[in-house]
């Protein structure tokens, strides 16, 4: 099948399709984004997380031909050009990262959280990210990063009113 979907703003296709094949199979290995990751393949683990029409997915869980139409968003969709977003950003400084290989995840969901709560208590980030797992971390630099990025972001938008 062809598959015609809006990535990060742009408008892609994608041909002889696989029915059985994922959201995630499709972006990394035919448009070219291997910012989503695939660690479990079975909504376990959260590294493949993305926007599907503005809600957070586990891409290896949605079929390519259920986004026949619809917009997605990935992490690489995330920065403005040059310019990481906030939550990037924080996760860089705060030192969230080792592997990486759970951060594209993380980084969606802890966007999508503050596009929700932008000042969220502890118990609501731990809840928010409670699907997404690090092998690597520990979770404290993780609750840090997004700290960080809810101070940021207040801080930002306090200065442009
Ligand atoms: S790879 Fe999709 S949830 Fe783990
Ligand atoms: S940084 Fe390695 S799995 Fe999270």
């Amino acid at each position: 099948m062809r598959v015609n979907v809006t990535v990060n703003g742009e408008p892609k296709q994608a041909d002889d399709v696989w029915e059985g094949e994922s959201l995630l199979f499709l972006l990394r290995e035919r448009l070219g984004l291997p910012g989503s990751k695939n660690a479990c393949e079975q909504g376990e683990c959260g590294s493949c997380t993305v926007y599907l029409d503005d809600t957070p997915v586990c891409s290896c869980l949605v079929a390519a031909g259920q986004v026949q139409d619809r917009e997605v968003r990935t992490v690489e969709g995330l920065a403005e050009g040059d310019r990481l977003d906030p939550v990037q950003e924080a996760f860089v400084e705060a030192g969230a990262v080792q592997c990486g290989f759970c951060t594209p995840g993380l980084v969606v969901a802890a966007h999508d959280l503050l596009g929700r709560v932008p000042r969220p208590s502890d118990p609501e980030i731990r809840e928010a990210l409670a699907g997404n797992l690090c092998r690597c971390t520990g979770y404290e630099k993780i609750l840090d990063a997004v700290r960080l990025a809810a101070a940021r972001k207040a801080d930002t938008e306090g200065a442009t009113r």
